[in-house]
């Protein structure tokens, strides 16, 4: 046991209370971001007056020091101290004696704690948003090749009108781009510095924290010392975003287990991202989408847990907080993997145009056009849909499609029925049609994906 506030007490803390109190086990992943926002505080301490330059430079230099001990594996974090702002204080002052001692002047570890967590969240929205970039580019690239690979859309999971692949990926493009925007959204919110609020009413030292934020690439400092140290809104919004990427992967995950079904085989996920079953020797299962589908759980529970911890909190500072630490953490593991994951069996998935297009014709998602097709031609579209309605019954008997019927039967529904009704129902035509913007046809995605490319290189 090795804590920093002994002074007052005249017991030892209880074994079990002190680790049932530490958080060295978990806050032990942000020593870069704390050793990071100790290096600024000092700088500005030395600039403000309050430490000599001699101070600074060996503060620093003892600091830089541990950051590169712990980086190579020369310097372990023990569990022995309370927490990761205890651990290099401690350190600090093993290593350079008396002016280590002067490190914690005008800070508490209330700030200290916003400041870290701030630090090291807003590095990990960098990261995800990075993994990010790489699954939309996954995406579009599916998207250039398969202008014209055509597949039955669906509504209720029931076959609806025929669309291209690009169509219905450019759906998930949207997605991530908006989980994109989101995360950058966050990162424009959260960034000011809660450095210089103290335990929660500032200091009574003469701090320069505008320095101090601009330093650690802030916007600004905080402007409440009591939210300094109590905001955690910023955590909950990115917990938010996170599940809300989850939301998507796991969506997606769906999609894909079914597309990869015997049943359907719109898709052959790759052996590198499959697994095998031990008893059934023909089992090539999907386990990757599954698990994505699956670790969504976790990530809305943390969201969950950390709005039910956020919950009546009194201002400001309180220990409730560092249960922030854990959950964060989780799902930011869970979210960086599963999209690393995602954008690798995506890439390596094959696709079975052939399926696509059967399972489109198969499924009467021309239907709509057949209708489209008489209305053209002056049949009122009540009428018109009542006569397709009983071709696709009678289809549905001899078991063939819209396109498989001959002339003599369309022309027996309705005499309006020309040669050209082949042409017209053909899945390349409905699906070329549809040039309203964000349709499917091949003019309408052409202009789509020219804003989707200019979007990603301007990611
Ligand atoms: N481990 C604490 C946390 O994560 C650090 C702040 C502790 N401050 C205090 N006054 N006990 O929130």
């Amino acid at each position: 046991m090795a804590q920093l506030w002994g002074g007052r007490f005249t017991k030892e803390t209880d074994q079990v209370v002190y680790k049932f109190n530490a958080s060295i086990g978990f806050d032990k992943r942000f020593y870069a971001q704390d050793i990071k926002g100790s290096i600024a505080h000092v700088m500005m301490l030395s600039r403000q007056g309050i430490l000599t330059d001699v101070e600074k430079e060996k503060i620093i230099s003892g600091l830089e020091g541990i950051l590169d001990d712990v980086r190579q594996g020369r310097l372990a974090i023990s569990d022995k101290y309370e927490d990761i702002h205890s651990f290099v204080e401690a350190a600090l002052i093993q290593r350079i004696g008396e002016a280590g001692k002067k490190l914690h002047t005008g800070r508490s570890r209330n700030d200290q704690v916003a400041l870290d967590m701030k630090l090291y969240v807003r590095d990990e929205i960098r990261i995800l948003d990075n993994v990010l970039e790489e699954l939309l580019h996954a995406i579009l690239a599916i998207m250039e090749e398969n202008l014209d690979t055509y597949m039955p859309g669906f509504t209720h999971l029931q076959k609806a009108q025929p669309i291209t692949l690009a169509h219905h990926m450019g759906a998930y493009f949207e997605m991530f781009k908006r989980d994109h925007e989101r995360l950058n959204d966050i990162l424009k919110r959260m960034n000011t510095c809660p450095l210089g609020s103290g335990a929660l009413a500032g200091t009574t030292y003469p701090l320069d924290r505008e320095y101090t934020a601009t330093l650690l690439g802030f916007d600004g400092p905080t402007l409440n010392s009591i939210d300094g140290v109590s905001d955690r809104d910023y955590m909950i919004e990115f917990l938010s975003a996170l599940s809300m990427i989850m939301m998507h992967l796991s969506r997606f995950s769906e999609e894909i287990i079914i597309w990869n079904s015997n049943e359907y085989q719109f898709v052959e996920i790759d052996d590198a991202y499959s697994t095998g079953s031990s008893i059934m020797p023909q089992k090539k299962n999907p386990d990757i989408a599954e698990l994505v589908r699956g670790k969504t759980g976790r990530v809305y529970g943390a969201l969950q847990a950390f709005l039910t911890t956020m919950k009546g909190l009194p201002l400001a500072y309180n220990k409730d907080m560092q249960e922030d630490k854990e959950w964060a953490f989780d799902a930011i593991d869970t979210v960086r993997d599963c999209l690393i994951l995602f954008a690798g069996m995506l890439g390596t998935m094959q696709f079975r145009p052939d399926r696509m297009a059967k399972s489109a014709k198969q499924g009467f998602t021309n239907a709509t056009d057949a209708a489209d097709y008489l209305v053209n031609r002056g049949v009122p579209f009540r009428d018109a849909h009542g006569i397709i309605g009983q071709l696709v019954l009678q289809c549905i008997e001899k078991g063939i499609s819209l396109d498989d019927l001959s002339l003599t039967e369309y022309q027996k529904a309705s005499p309006v029925f020309q040669l050209d009704i082949y042409d017209a129902i053909s899945l390349k035509t409905c699906v070329d049609k549809r040039i309203t913007t964000g349709a499917p046809g091949a003019w309408a995605m052409e202009k789509t994906l020219e804003v989707y490319r200019r979007y990603m290189e301007e990611y």
